[in-house]
């Protein structure tokens, strides 16, 4: 019965109500700051009323278009595009370094490293990097010149030569077609915004105050835009981001849910080493000759990657997440009363009588002996009505009992 009765209890704090202007008005201070930050950064800035859903879904077509003038060549998309399926990667061949009517045969490599005197000094050379696979013989490479001799497709490519690049490129264009979707509201979007025309879509171009909302880019403004000149740029190759980001309010209306472009060099860091300067890659073409023998044209090839790059999240109002962050704000006000209780029991003016208030000491010899040594609720009868301290095992708190 004892063990119920201690159960069905209530306690409550006492409060000690301080009235000195200072910490009143510390307090309030505080209370304000706290109130102002949940109310003007966790609600309004950071929308904590609302669910978010950040698994945004999205597909990305590209179209380039333009023609350039190479090697005494007109170039179009098919020459300069690779891959040729409009994906949201793909490299715009600036510069190439051709290497005509490669056979299989044996001939001298064409790097400076694999010069040689003799044939033991091809035998020491560990064979990977180059062309093909070394035979172990030095063989004449021209007038001058002996270097090691290989196995492989011939002759050996020469990379060393400067070539010009594709200039035109700059004025390229790339149409880009994007369509989005938030699965949590089940909401789909594209960045062919309903207001454009079939007349803006053939004149305008991306420019991030005038026509932001233009899917057509100049690929020399992307490379302006990423903070990069574009003959550097093309010359060494290297790889563009093209980030479209969806960040949006689905509490206001759906026309506010649009695209935000914006431009980086993804490879900055290939930029400032040596070893390894910009991007490059090789590709052949294959053709065979009236008597079936294969031959093929070898490209080493610069040109810039582009990497078109969404992201984005959407945010509804939920009735969860607002009252979860309204009880954290409330119960966050109670944290400005740890700053005024430090500030009050230690800083201010009198703090020791404060302290003598807040703390009340109870010593033992002040208590009944009988309370001391057995900390139960003794019944009334047995005290035979007489007013009597009480003390609950569970607490410590204090009350005055009949
Ligand atoms: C790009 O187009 C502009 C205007 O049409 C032209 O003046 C410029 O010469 C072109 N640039 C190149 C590299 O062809």
């Amino acid at each position: 019965m004892n063990c119920v009765a201690n159960f069905f209890t209530y306690e409550t704090t006492k409060s000690v109500v301080v009235k000195s202007w200072t910490i009143g008005v510390i307090n309030r201070a505080v209370q304000l700051l706290i109130v102002s930050y949940f109310i003007g950064w966790v609600f309004l800035h950071e929308k904590a009323y609302q669910v978010r859903d950040t698994a945004i879904e999205s597909s990305v077509v590209t179209k380039v278009k333009g023609f350039g003038k190479y090697a005494n060549q007109v170039m179009d998309v098919v020459d300069y595009v690779t891959p040729p399926q409009g994906t949201s990667v793909f490299v715009i061949i600036t510069k190439q370094i051709v290497t005509e009517n490669q056979m299989q045969g044996f001939c001298p490599e064409s790097e400076a490293r694999y010069r040689c005197r003799s044939d033991s000094e091809c035998q020491k050379l560990i064979s990977a990097t180059g062309s093909g696979i070394l035979t172990g013989r030095c063989v004449k490479y021209n007038q001058t010149l002996h270097t090691c001799e290989i196995q492989g497709w011939c002759p050996a490519e020469v990379d060393t030569v400067d070539v010009p690049i594709m200039l035109e490129a700059e004025n390229f264009t790339l149409f880009i077609k994007n369509s989005i979707r938030f699965p949590l509201f089940n909401f789909e979007k594209g960045n062919l915004l309903p207001d454009l025309t079939v007349q803006d879509i053939r004149r305008c171009h991306f420019h991030p105050i005038s026509q932001p909302f233009c899917p057509i880019l100049r690929l020399g403004d992307i490379v302006k835009f990423a903070g990069q000149d574009f003959t550097n740029l093309a010359s060494t190759g290297g790889v563009v981001g093209i980030k479209i980001g969806w960040v949006c309010d689905l509490d206001q209306s759906w026309d506010r849910c649009v695209p935000s472009y914006s431009f980086t060099r993804l490879d900055s860091v290939s930029q400032k080493n040596s070893i390894s300067r910009g991007y490059n890659f090789r590709y052949a073409k294959y053709y065979r000759h009236g008597n079936g023998t294969e031959y093929r044209t070898l490209m080493k090839a610069f040109g810039i990657r582009f990497d078109v790059l969404v992201y984005g999240n959407a945010g509804k109002f939920n009735i969860i997440p607002t009252l979860i962050n309204a009880v954290a704000a409330f119960t966050s006000v109670g944290v400005g009363t740890v700053l005024c209780d430090i500030i009050l029991l230690n800083f201010l003016k009198g703090a020791e009588q404060y302290k003598a208030k807040k703390f009340e000491e109870v010593t033992e010899v002040n208590l009944p002996p009988a309370v001391s040594t057995s900390p139960v609720y003794r019944s009334s009868q047995t005290l035979g009505g007489r007013s009597e301290e009480k003390q609950s095992t569970d607490s410590g708190a204090y009350s005055i009992g009949l």
